[in-house]
């Protein structure tokens, strides 16, 4: 199987995130003692961009920062891996996206943001990249920008279209759906999107049934530590793929890490089976999870080198 270099975009924010590290996450009115403070690239949208890129993936970005140091600063740091930052545009009334973020020492983590520039990611930047999109192997969109650009990326794009529906939305376009290639939710943003809880086996096979019924032909459902499940309009038997048992630091991004390495696997081995590129991107985000921070956590290494078939499936139900 060779590679090629096939062209993943990503559509979507890019945030400058603010990170405190405390004993626990705080509770409503509680002041903590934290330990560390971090500033760093993020936002969903970049950071699976880069996750992709540092996989190998050809890799370039739709998006829009704000006319600051931040916004400034993040070109930069896009380009120094090599993602092509042709559509990354300047926002004059908007400051760049910010993402306020606390870890507690168990990994687990909560998170406020604000869009910025994100927000005014428009139609019209859309028609800019038309080339660029029509053209791509793979597109990657959140819902950290706004549905109206994804929508019609989706409509332009003749390559696998991935939506990542994060942060968690009650309710989704219905056409939107319909052009979508890959739906991907974690359980709590698959309870939201379907109004039902996603906490056991039995529920997330439900749930993944609910969610193929609103229209797109692929649904995974990350499960954190429990790696994921996904099943396909053509294939509708839920599969569970487990990931490896590491010691967990820092959660933030893991989802993005796995969406990054999935889209670069699609892209540069396409015959790649579904559940064989799942299991990669579950190994990417189970690195992930070991260091703190979202980008800098990220594996560096070629794609070539995660496809493994020694991992474990077993149907749900
Ligand atoms: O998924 C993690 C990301 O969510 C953070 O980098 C933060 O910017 C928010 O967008």
């Amino acid at each position: 199987m060779a590679a090629n270099l096939s062209r993943i975009v990503v559509l979507g924010s890019c945030s400058v995130d603010f990170t405190t590290y405390a004993p626990k996450l705080p509770g409503p009115g509680e002041t903590l003692h934290g330990y560390k403070f971090t500033t760093s690239y993020g936002g969903k949208g970049a950071n699976q961009c880069i996750a992709a890129a540092k996989l190998g993936g050809n890799t370039a970005m739709v998006a829009r920062i704000g006319d600051d140091k931040w916004g400034n600063d993040y070109v930069e740091n896009l380009k120094k891996f090599n993602v092509d930052t042709t559509h990354v545009h300047i926002t004059s009334d908007r400051g760049t996206g910010i993402a306020q973020i606390n870890v507690s020492k168990s990994g687990e983590n909560q998170i406020v943001i604000v869009a910025g520039a994100n927000d005014v990611l428009s139609v019209d930047d859309v028609e800019i990249a038309k080339d660029l999109i029509c053209n791509a192997s793979v597109l990657l969109c959140q819902l950290e920008t706004p549905i109206v650009a994804t929508k019609k990326a989706f409509q332009l794009c003749k390559g696998v279209r991935i939506l990542n529906a994060a942060p968690a939305a009650s309710h989704l376009d219905k056409e939107l759906l319909s052009l979508t290639t890959i739906l991907c939710v974690n359980e709590s943003e698959a309870s939201v999107l379907t109004g039902n809880p996603a906490v056991t086996m039995s529920d997330i096979a439900k749930a993944i049934e609910d969610l193929l019924r609103l229209g797109c032909k692929i649904v995974i459902i990350t499960l954190g530590e429990n790696g994921a499940a996904f099943a396909s309009i053509d294939d509708p038997q839920p599969l569970h793929v487990m990931s490896d048992k590491v010691t967990a630091v820092d959660t933030t991004g893991a989802g993005d890490a796995f969406l990054g390495a999935l889209a670069a696997l699609l892209a540069v081995y396409p015959d790649t089976p579904l559940k064989n590129a799942i299991a990669s991107a579950c190994k990417v985000a189970s690195v992930s999870v070991t260091k703190e921070g979202t980008q800098t956590s990220y594996p560096h290494i070629p794609c070539a080198d995660l496809l493994s078939d020694k991992c474990v499936f077993e149907k749900i139900l």
